[in-house]
């Protein structure tokens, strides 16, 4: 989603900023744009699409001066043209935002009435025409942006510049994030350390409702209340270099390559290879007393949790439910004295999550967060986090973060089952024999990669797809229907198998690919007999099992996908990896652009 940046430095501010939006790509945008000091005035260049574009304009017309803002927009409010493009501004004050100003409607019209002239019909602009009016009326540029924030509504991050000071950025965290860089005889601000990453390591944090007065060499941090507050500097473990793309033409291909250095790198983190125990962090809860697990994300990382609910009920025998995040709050759900919150989020920063964490602390729940970003608003609000360490995800859609999750969630589910002596140390020592068996079974997937190159030549002609699968293998199509609908534009809807006859079997005809999730397991019988009914009635059956699944279903599966064997507990986070490569090889032959699919953002800060 949007992504800001600010530079403050002796050097030209431009090449840095757009550098910094490069950086910022990944989160998703559809136009971009800069505003720089140029002799005290302020001057933009501002351009519709992929920052390419933005380039080209800045070398038509180079933009000089040492301090600069930056933006790339997820269109909100107005299409996504350069006219709505950030910075807005008037001549006094040019400003990028992340978020929505709820009541940007109610300010237009009190400031029109005032006299100031709108150019664009963003929401972004009423905080520049708000600033630009209390300037008018004779207040600092430092009271006027406090004076502007305590009028705004909604959840937002801004950063302003000032014409005639050239040593000054503002900017305000209220329900988006900023991250704050210390560099020499430079200070930057950026909306995530990724972004900042190349330019220094020493970071601090907003903590929501801050704002901030950078100048060259400092910044002074305030509270909602506008008191002085001190934020820590950190030092991030990000490097400059951890975002190309290898050999690889894609992101989201790279990525699809990690998952069994990923899912390794969690196993060895979380499970002691000698002895084969699981190894926890000390929660400030005690696991064991908890009565109820409520889970809460968005997409993907839903998915995982719908998962891990699976496991946790089965294995380790605790109540579970598990809710997307955007619903979540609204139902007002009364939760248990000792319940436990447990939220799912790469980016820590989706703002539907986020908020379902606040509403579980609201109602005293303990509030776990399965992260992939240890340094977001979601880990810095969490009582305990456990990381899933994929390393940053780039691709918009959620590829290695995934499996990372919910290796992550199998884990705590087996520790919890211990914790409440649901399985005993044999049992836990097999299953956790099953997960350390998937790296390896990972990477003989992405090497044979044939068989699913040839199936997505098959799925790129389809117009609509169903996926099905059964227990902990229907999260798993839930993600191979996102991920195509995704990537590749084609519509495509999962099932849990045994509903098929329940109304979607209406729609199978011989045009129709039904692709089974259908690991042998407790299950399979089951989701066999649903796949004989979608056969019968000409649907094309397409069929991920490992070698005796697939022997059995030989008859009625006009494909086979064969998947090494593994135990059904760690099926799951095995069969999510074919699922997602088919998405990709099946995007790569529609040619969409793959890593940053058409009106998605990759870190969702608006609700
Ligand atoms: C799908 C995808 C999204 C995210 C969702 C949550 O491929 O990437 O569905 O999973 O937007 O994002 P995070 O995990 O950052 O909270």
């Amino acid at each position: 989603m949007c992504g800001i940046i600010g530079v403050i430095g002796t050097g030209q501010a431009a090449p840095l900023v757009l550098d910094g939006l490069r950086r910022l790509e990944y989160r998703g945008y559809d136009s971009a744009g800069i505003a720089t000091l140029v002799n005290g005035h302020i001057e933009r260049r501002r351009a519709e699409g992929k920052l390419v574009n933005l380039a080209d304009a800045l070398s038509q017309k180079p933009l000089a001066g040492t301090i600069g803002i930056g933006h790339t927009r997820w269109a909100t409010h107005g299409a996504p043209t350069e006219v709505n493009a950030h910075p807005h501004g008037t001549a006094r004050v040019a400003v990028v935002h992340n978020g929505i100003i709820e009541n940007h409607a109610e300010l237009r019209a009190e400031l029109e009435a005032k006299g100031q002239v709108f150019t664009t019909e963003t929401d972004t602009e009423t905080v520049a025409q708000l600033v630009d009016l209390f300037l008018q009326n004779g207040l600092e540029p430092i009271a006027a942006a406090s004076a502007a924030f305590a009028r705004l509504e909604g959840a937002y991050a801004l950063a302003l510049i000032f014409a005639g000071h050239p040593e000054l950025i503002i900017g305000v965290q209220r329900g988006a994030p900023l991250a704050i860089g210390f560099g020499e005889e430079a200070m930057y601000l950026g909306s995530d350390a990724m972004a900042l990453a190349p330019l220094t390591r020493r970071i601090a944090y907003l903590e929501d409702g801050d704002w901030v007065v950078l100048s060259r060499q400092s910044a002074a941090f305030f509270n909602r209340d506008d008191q002085p507050v001190k934020r820590e500097i950190k030092l991030t473990n990000l490097t400059g270099a951890a975002i190309g793309k290898g050999n690889f033409r894609h992101f989201m291909e790279k990525e699809l390559h990690e998952h069994p250095v990923v899912i390794g790198d969690v196993l060895h983190k979380m499970i002691d290879q000698s002895s084969k125990m699981l190894v926890l962090p000390e929660f400030p809860f005690a696991l064991e007393s908890i009565s109820r697990i409520t889970i809460s994300a968005c997409g993907s990382a839903f998915y995982a949790g719908l998962t891990g609910r699976f496991w946790l009920e089965s294995l380790a025998g605790i109540a579970a439910d598990a809710d997307v995040a955007s619903e979540f709050r609204y139902r007002a759900p009364p939760l248990d004295a000792n319940g436990l919150g447990l939220l799912v989020s790469q980016s820590g920063e989706t703002a539907d999550t986020l908020a379902a964490l606040r509403y579980m602390k609201s109602r005293s729940q303990k509030v776990l967060s399965i992260l992939n970003v240890p340094e977001s608003s979601m880990a810095r609000e969490s009582d305990a986090i456990l990381e899933t360490i994929a390393g940053p995800e780039i691709g918009v859609a959620s590829t290695k973060a995934f499996t990372a999750q919910l290796t992550v969630l199998a884990v705590l589910a087996l520790g919890i089952a211990r914790a409440r002596g649901a399985l005993t140390d044999t049992q836990i020592a097999a299953l956790t024999d099953a997960l350390l068996e998937i790296p390896a079974k990972a990477a003989q997937i992405l090497i044979n990669d044939a068989p699913i190159r040839a199936l997505a030549a098959r799925i790129a002609e389809a117009r609509d797809v169903l996926y099905l699968g059964r227990g902990a293998c229907f999260p798993i199509a839930l993600e191979g229907a996102l991920k195509l609908k995704e990537t590749s534009y084609i519509h495509a809807e999962a099932y849990a198998a045994g509903e098929l006859k329940h109304g979607p079997i209406a729609l199978i005809d011989k045009a129709m690919p039904v692709i089974a999730i259908a690991p042998s397991g407790p299950l399979f019988e089951k989701t066999a007999s649903n796949l004989q009914e979608a056969a019968a009635r000409g649907g094309q059956i397409i069929v991920f099992s490992d070698a005796a699944g697939a022997a059995k279903l030989e008859k009625i599966a006009a494909e086979t996908i064969i998947i090494p064997d593994i135990d059904p507990f760690a099926a799951p986070i095995l069969y999510a990896i074919p699922v997602q490569m088919l998405a990709y090889h099946v995007a790569i032959l529609k040619g969409t652009d793959v890593d940053q699919p058409r009106n998605l953002a990759k870190s969702v800060t608006v609700e």
